[in-house]
């Protein structure tokens, strides 16, 4: 790229990011086009434009401090370098992901202007705007001061607005810039102070308990003691006070309702700030140190569907795997058909993802159409049939009920089978919900972290749970028929199927006539079993992916009663009855469980109290059936 290619390149996304609010790459890859630019023309106009908001609607405004922005780190030795520099404490806080504002207070302590960042120097006079939001007190104890802090929207108001906007800074930029000041009210917007100019204090703490004291609400911080940071030498984890700041807050992430994008590290005395200076671009005595690969670009290869309780209908798009914060995440829920109408997802398609508050990865925009079709409205519910319905943005199926249970109830059937511990009926819903886990051979597909998306889940039990289904990757052949659900295919066919034929592949090649000669299966079972398989077999694909199915030890063909059936009846002298059985078994013969057609033998004990089962066969053979009856010693000659 020549360099004014890359100058175009980092306006163009600047204003897509900053006006537009579409971004079409992710923060580090611009961060990344801002580096070079700055390496190679360090001079560069286009340097100074980054971060502009300015629309041209509203009155301008200049900052008499420039609001800068500041410079980024992404690991430890950036951070340990920069704090080489100065003296004192310092300050670190949640940087919020929103917009920062100006509100100028004048002599009698009246707001009496509020100004967007803009340019940094040059900003836009939102201040009927600014009165709208709640959080931003209109008089003060303070005289002639500009106090700076970020709107933000927390994520619990967020929620309402999933389908218009992508995410809740844009929806912030937007709102703070409505024509209608009221309008902006209704957003219930927030605000973060971090900042107070124009009071002589001696440290950022100080300022911090006067915005306090003032009624602003003050974005919380902590003071990290540069000594301690120095020697490394802040309890057993050997982390310096910066890192452990860095790591509590990435941890603690999810608890704050406000999206948080990194942490902001200050020197605390003023005098340092003063001393230290300002670049081109950025102060020296400030940092974002950014939390790790919060976006990344991915492709969407395909969008299923997932129906709740309720009956609603969410997508879900699957995605080349994409590493957002250290983690791979192929599967993200798409919230509602409005919101993915919006969105005019194609397959195919490039698409920005990113983890909201930290967890929950959410596909931010289509940054490139796809070559393949539009993403069609399912006209069936995609799990049980019934009729769809379309209210609002929703996607409703008309049978719910039904619906759902038979989906929850495959889950729950396979993992009772294939004895998966942890899984709970309330856990598997959840997932089904969510559309983690649509299919038993999902689960092998869950990983961790998706795991902690759902509510009251920590880390602890989250591998736990992986750990049980990694376990359980091998499965007996009779254990894996059973598993599948299908009805007749319970323990005793799944057995017999598997002494039968000994493998899968030979399974799933019987034939109904096959089936129906063994003994104790008839032909409503075979029917059954065979068109049971025949119609599982998608799911038995995808299951092959991830679970090695053991061989079965075929029972042994040949031997003289090959193919025969017997049953016992009254008490035997000469041995106990089962051990008959096991004479019967070892040469190659069956034991029915009842007198039937298909009984070959029925051998009386001399004991006496044949009963029924003697009169059944009577009865039989009288009908001219096969069945033939034998005594004791007629047996005993038999079998020797
Ligand atoms: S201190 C030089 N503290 O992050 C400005 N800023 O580029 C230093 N931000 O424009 C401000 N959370 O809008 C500070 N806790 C926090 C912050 C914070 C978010 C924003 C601010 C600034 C940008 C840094």
């Amino acid at each position: 790229m020549t360099i004014s290619e890359l100058e175009r390149e980092v306006r163009r996304h600047n204003r897509l990011y900053f006006i537009e609010h579409k971004p079409e790459i992710s923060d580090q890859e611009f961060d990344k086009l801002v580096e070079e630019l700055k390496r190679r023309k360090p001079d560069s106009k286009v340097l100074a434009e980054i971060g502009s908001d300015v629309t041209g609607r509203f009155k301008k405004v200049r900052h008499e401090v420039p609001m800068l922005s500041l410079d980024k780190a992404y690991d430890e030795k950036t951070m340990q370098d920069w704090a080489e520099k100065f003296e004192g404490d310092i300050i670190a806080s949640p940087k919020i992901d929103g917009c920062a504002v100006s509100i100028k207070y004048d002599l009698e302590g009246v707001l009496v202007q509020g100004a967007t960042r803009g340019s940094g120097t040059v900003g836009e006079d939102v201040t009927a705007n600014l009165r709208h939001v709640k959080d931003i007190p209109q008089k003060i104890g303070l005289k002639n001061v500009e106090v700076r802090g970020e709107i933000y929207m927390p994520l619990s108001v967020f929620k309402r607005y999933r389908t218009e906007f992508a995410n809740p800074r844009n929806l912030a930029a937007g709102a703070i810039k409505q024509k209608d000041p009221r309008k902006t009210g209704e957003y219930t917007l927030s605000f973060w102070a971090y900042d107070l100019l124009g009071e002589d204090s001696k440290d950022e703490a100080a300022k911090r308990k006067l915005l306090k004291e003032n009624g602003f609400p003050v974005i919380e911080w902590k003071l990290i003691d540069k000594g301690v940071m120095s020697f490394k030498a802040l309890g057993d984890d050997n982390l310096s006070g910066i890192q452990a700041a860095f790591e509590e807050y990435l941890k603690r992430r999810e608890e704050f309702d406000y999206e948080m994008d990194g942490v902001v590290y200050k020197v605390n005395l003023v005098s340092e700030q003063e001393r230290l200076g300002v670049t081109a671009h950025h102060p020296r005595f400030g940092i974002a140190y950014k939390f790790q690969g919060d976006s990344g670009v991915t492709i969407l290869r395909d969008v299923e569907w997932s129906v709740a309780r309720t009956g609603v209908i969410t997508p879900v798009g699957i995605v080349e795997p994409v590493e957002l914060s250290g983690a791979f995440v192929s599967r993200v829920s798409l919230h509602n058909l409005g919101l993915m109408k919006k969105l005019g997802l194609s397959k195919g398609a490039k698409v920005m993802m990113m983890r909201r508050g930290g967890v929950i990865p959410n596909l931010e925009s289509v940054v490139e159409r796809g070559r393949g079709a539009e993403v069609e409205t399912p006209k069936k519910c995609p799990s049980c049939g019934a009729k769809v319905e379309e209210k609002d943005d929703f996607l409703y199926c008309t049978n719910p009920k039904e619906c759902v249970q038979a989906k929850v109830g495959e889950l729950k059937h396979f993992v009772a089978t294939v004895e998966i511990d942890g899984f709970g009926d309330v856990l598997l819903e959840k997932l089904y919900e969510e559309g983690l886990v649509t299919d038993p051979s999902e689960l092998y597909e869950l990983k961790a972290d998706d795991l902690l998306r759902l509510e009251s889940m920590g880390d602890v039990l989250a591998d736990k749970l992986i750990r049980n289904i990694a376990a359980r990757r091998e499965l007996a052949l009779d254990v894996f028929l059973r598993s599948l659900g299908i009805r007749e295919l319970g323990k005793h066919t799944s057995a017999i199927l598997a002494q039968e034929y000994g493998s899968l592949e030979n399974v799933m090649k019987v034939t109904r006539e096959e089936l129906s000669a063994i003994h104790t299966i008839g032909e409503i079972i075979a029917d059954e079993v065979v068109n049971g398989l025949k119609a599982k077999k998608p799911l038995i694909d995808k299951l092959l992916k991830h679970v090695k199915v053991l061989h079965a030890e075929r029972k042994k063909k040949g031997g003289p009663f090959a193919g025969k059936l017997f049953l016992f009846t009254g008490s035997m002298l000469a041995m106990t009855r089962s051990e008959a059985e096991k004479l019967v078994k070892e040469k190659g013969g069956g034991i029915a469980s009842g007198v039937s057609k298909t009984l070959d033998y029925l051998v009386v004990g001399d004991g006496g109290g044949a009963g029924s089962k003697l009169d059944k066969a009577k009865k039989l053979q009288a009908k001219g059936g096969k069945i033939r009856i034998l005594g004791e010693t007629e047996f005993i000659k038999l079998v020797r």
